[in-house]
């Protein structure tokens, strides 16, 4: 137990505005410290965490989050599944792409988040909402 947080369950957390992608990235922080991922994996995992956060608020019309502690019987690292409702990714290797916004933001997101964790999931289709799955392990 760690600050009253239960890491045995997933931690879950709405995402439907500014203050709660705040929430997720602190969410993030205490699940890692918890985890015992190192201070540069920590920043690393919240900063993806921030990046899909932000998507699931502004691409995915709000959303959730849920945050686990998992262990694979080698390694505990934390996996992150943020979900929304919203329209989907109708082209996922566009939205991959480096510099692809339709948003007019810097199309660095799902790139730069992808790149910082060690596994990365997304299930998507137009107009079936978006779930991207991240994990970072232990070293
Ligand atoms: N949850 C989502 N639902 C629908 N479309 C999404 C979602 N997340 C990302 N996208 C699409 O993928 C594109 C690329 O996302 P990415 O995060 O890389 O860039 P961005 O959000 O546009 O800019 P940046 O994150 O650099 O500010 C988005 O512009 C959007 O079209
Ligand atoms: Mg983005």
């Amino acid at each position: 137990m760690t600050a009253g947080i239960d890491l045995g369950h997933p931690q879950a957390q709405a995402i439907q505005s500014d203050e709660d992608v705040v929430r997720v990235r602190q969410l993030v922080r205490t699940v890692a410290v918890a985890a015992k991922l190192s201070l540069v994996d920590q920043t690393k995992l919240v900063t993806a965490a921030s990046e899909l956060a932000r998507n699931t608020l502004v691409y995915g019309g709000g959303g959730s989050v849920e945050v686990s502690v998992v262990d694979n019987g080698r390694r505990r690292g934390v996996r992150i599944l943020f979900a929304d409702s919203g329209p989907g990714i109708v082209d996922l290797d566009l939205a991959l792409t480096d510099g692809y916004t339709t948003g007019g933001g810097l199309g660095l997101g799902l790139s730069g988040a992808r790149r910082l964790v060690d596994e990365f999931d997304i299930q998507t289709a137009a107009g079936a909402g978006t779930r991207v799955t991240v994990t970072k392990w232990s070293r």
